[in-house]
């Protein structure tokens, strides 16, 4: 979350007055349709044909994008080690099992590995613009149409990230984004995943309202109404994220404006080596990364003075050998209903331990970030320079 302020108090309060908070209600009783309007904004800003809001996150956008492309049981997705939980937990709540795959010098998933992992069962990769980093979707996409599988982008952290001049979310066939607290853009909780293709789009919209059978939209489908989940969004968030989405472009300007300041006053200086990126243009400026030989420099540079520095390796959550539901195969909470025990994925691969993604481990315990914030001022800037400068030189 960067910026909020009283153009968001208005627009939800608005909604709030009206009492209309039900997005699937008709402009005859008087809803203000935020969440259709959203929708055609958010379509329109990424460059797809569809886009469905959502309550329950990027998750719920992910587990909409697997059920869209019907990606289930005896299916294995291959997912970056290096990813928050829920990238792999999506695939799970389809029945479907995550397969590990290592990340590579750019932190994000490594095409070498993907290509490596693939099987007969393989049916979808997930590359993960985590941080606000472009993966290489160049060779993912390539190694997608060579084996044919499908590409679902978790573009949770990447609200206007771009690849080759293409937002993320757009290149694979479904790309699902976060809109929580967290997010360049927020509305508290919430996602939305987007895609060109109607079918997926339409399997997406049933899956995500338990409803469905009963709305307007139904009698227009091509396919017939299943029962899904209920990840109905609601007119509040629609209505303050198309305040947030007027202002990303914002946002996204003044980071990466400060980053590039940042990058160019730091690069050449003595011991620093940034990572390397697969579209420097195309990240979303919130961070600089950093590389080092080993642990003890990466730990020294990150703790010195001013530099406000994190290592990869100590997210918790976003390496995969913290991911203990996950390793020791608990899902829900009957064994039968768990997917590591469907007859459909005996013969997958389930087995995982903490040390299988060694390349991963060693990269993110070599590497720094540090946080950008778009609201700095040239002089909190000239700081994080000088303090960057600093701790290089005395590494
Ligand atoms: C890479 C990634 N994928 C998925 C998610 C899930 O998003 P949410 O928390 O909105 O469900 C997140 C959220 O932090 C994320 O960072």
């Amino acid at each position: 979350m960067y910026r909020v302020g009283n153009e968001e108090v208005k627009a939800v309060g608005k909604i709030i007055l009206s009492k209309q908070y039900f997005r699937m209600a008709d402009k005859k009783s008087g809803c203000f349709q935020e969440c259709d309007k959203f929708e055609k904004e958010w379509s329109k800003y990424i460059g797809t044909k569809h886009s469905l809001l959502m309550s329950g996150g990027g998750t719920a956008a992910l587990i909409c994008a697997l059920a869209g492309l019907e990606i289930g049981p005896g299916d294995e997705v291959i997912v970056p080690a290096y990813t928050f939980m829920a990238s792999a937990s999506a695939v799970l709540c389809v029945g479907a099992i995550p397969v590990l795959a290592e990340v590579d010098d750019t932190l994000m998933l490594d095409p070498i590995d993907v290509e490596k992992k693939i099987t007969k069962n393989t049916k979808a990769i997930m590359p993960v613009h985590l941080c606000g980093l472009p993966c290489d979707m160049g060779k993912l996409m390539a190694i997608a149409r060579k084996y044919k599988l499908l590409v679902i982008e978790d573009a949770c952290q990447a609200s206007g990230v771009t690849y080759n001049g293409v937002k993320v979310g757009k290149i694979g066939h479904a790309g699902a984004f976060s809109f929580n607290y967290f997010k360049t853009i927020t509305c508290g909780e919430g996602g939305a995943v987007v895609m060109d293709n109607k079918k997926v789009f339409e399997r997406a919209l049933v899956y995500h309202d338990s409803g469905a059978n009963f709305r307007p939209f139904a009698k227009k489908l091509s396919i017939p109404v299943f029962l899904g989940m209920q990840f109905r969004a609601s007119e509040i968030m629609g209505a303050m994220l198309r305040v947030q989405l007027k202002r990303l472009p914002g946002i996204l300007k003044d980071l990466r404006r400060l980053k590039n300041k940042l990058v160019e006053e730091v690069s050449g200086s003595r011991n620093l080596t940034f990572i390397r990126s697969n579209d420097e243009k195309g990240e979303n400026g919130a961070g600089v990364h950093f590389q080092f030989e080993n642990e003890a420099a990466a730990r020294k540079f990150a703790k010195a003075p001013g530099v406000g520095g994190m290592l990869p390796i100590d997210s918790g959550k976003h390496v995969y050998s913290n991911w203990d539901p996950i390793l020791e195969n608990r899902v829900g909470v009957k064994k039968a209903a768990n997917p590591y025990f469907f007859p459909a994925n005996k013969k997958l691969r389930l087995k995982y331990n903490k040390v299988m993604c060694p390349k991963t481990l060693d990269i993110l315990s070599r590497a720094v970030r540090v946080g950008i914030n778009p609201d700095w001022k040239e002089k909190d800037l000239a700081k994080k320079i000088k303090a960057i400068k600093i701790a290089g030189e005395s590494l």
